[in-house]
């Protein structure tokens, strides 16, 4: 039997963990899941609902960290996950993604000598701007266990000396939980409620600091978004951090001015879902809604210079223009025309059976220890 402390931090993390908890629960002989949530995202909208609509049992253990500066929150993190991880004893302790929450445990594991896995390993934008990468980077450097979504992670990996034996390719967990839920989405009311049945709409998600933190990006953004509009409604569900900036940055004025860009508070997973999945296209600067548009066959075009996530590019219907007016304009045309990319055939192993091939490699590699 394998004790495992699941760790959840910030909303990108609970789609992954779900379907490997769920997974866990089913193979109560051989698995013990807790779940530990260090509180980086604490809103209701943020945390809670995707509790609810993913169906994760309520954490076991809640460190209650909050908001901060990247040291502060970081530091925060280890400071009260060790006395659990030194009280729980765990066989494992599971991270996922690239929030600060996952290099925070996966440092505690290794200076306490506790295996570590990390599910998402191995992609790598090459922008040290951003401060996912460098929580990617060093996270991969001193896991045990490195669960790859795609060969280019693998590679990536291999590159930087992580021994052949570390890494296991085994598809992109979220898509578990996208297959698992879709139906479930699609029969709610969400656009009805917004007001979108039966209309084209395009959904819109910001929240990278490079994009909402600064005024010239944010304002290139807004300008391509009011020509968008002009063609069909816009529906944006606005991150706290991005609520905040808009109004430090005094833009709220042009943004409600923007008739048809429609803001409304951030959505679960199951609404989100069901928006995305109906879209004309998707405009984001979010890592996973690259990987769901893809495995969706919707249209993303993606308001960032570069991408970790190169497969979308390649094999899904992802193109990453960055933050030229013009350029966003161009690829919003083109899908609203029905000349956008569509999706070639999906990624290898972005099949739903992630976490039951993540849950056999444990296994695997605790009994070769
Ligand atoms: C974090 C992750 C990012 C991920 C994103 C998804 C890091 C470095 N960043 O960015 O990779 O894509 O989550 O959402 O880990 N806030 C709230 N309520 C909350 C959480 C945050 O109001 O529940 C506000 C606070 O003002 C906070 C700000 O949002 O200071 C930023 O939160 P933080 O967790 O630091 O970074 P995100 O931008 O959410």
């Amino acid at each position: 039997m394998l004790k495992v402390l699941n760790v959840v931090g910030a909303r990108p993390n609970f789609m992954k963990v779900a379907p490997i908890v769920a997974a866990m629960k089913r193979r109560p002989s051989d698995f013990l899941p807790l779940i530990v949530h260090t509180g980086q995202h604490y809103d209701a909208a943020m945390s809670d609902a995707f509790f609810t609509d993913l169906n994760l049992p309520p954490p076991d253990i809640h460190l209650g960290v909050g908001s901060g500066s990247h040291a502060v929150q970081t530091a925060a993190v280890m400071e009260r996950f060790e006395p659990v991880v030194l009280n729980e004893k765990p066989d494992w302790v599971l991270v996922v993604g690239d929030v600060n929450s996952t290099i925070a445990c996966a440092l505690v594991c290794v200076k306490l000598g506790v295996k570590v896995a990390h599910v998402e390993a191995g992609l790598r934008s090459r922008d040290r701007t951003m401060p996912e990468e460098i929580n990617r980077l060093l996270t991969d450097q001193i896991a045990d266990l490195l669960f790859t979504p795609s060969h280019d992670a693998d590679e990536n990996l291999l590159a930087e000396g992580i021994p052949r034996e570390r890494i296991r390719f085994v598809g992109n967990v979220m898509i578990d939980s996208l297959q698992k839920n879709l139906n479930v989405a699609r029969a709610l009311p969400t656009r009805e409620q917004l007001g979108l049945a039966g209309t084209d709409y395009a959904l819109l998600t910001l929240h990278r600091p490079s994009n909402v933190d600064m005024r010239d990006s944010f304002d290139r953004i807004l300008d391509a978004l009011e020509a968008i509009s002009t063609r069909l409604p816009i529906v944006f569900p606005v991150h706290p951090r991005t609520k905040k900036t808009i109004a430090e940055l005094g833009l709220s004025d042009r943004v409600e001015s923007i008739k048809e860009l429609r803001i409304v508070d951030p959505l679960g997973y199951l609404d989100f879902l069901n928006l995305s999945s109906s879209a004309r296209l998707v405009l984001t600067d979010s890592g996973g809604i690259q990987e769901e548009t893809t495995a969706l066959g919707i249209p993303c075009i993606t308001l960032r210079e570069n991408t970790e996530r190169p497969i979308t590019v390649e094999m899904g219907t992802n193109v990453v223009v960055g933050t030229d007016t013009q350029k966003i304009i161009t690829a919003a045309t083109a899908a609203l025309n029905g000349s956008a990319k569509t999706a070639l055939r999906q990624p290898p192993l972005w099949d739903g059976h992630t976490s039951e091939r993540i849950l056999d490699a444990l296994e695997e590699f605790a009994a070769a220890q």
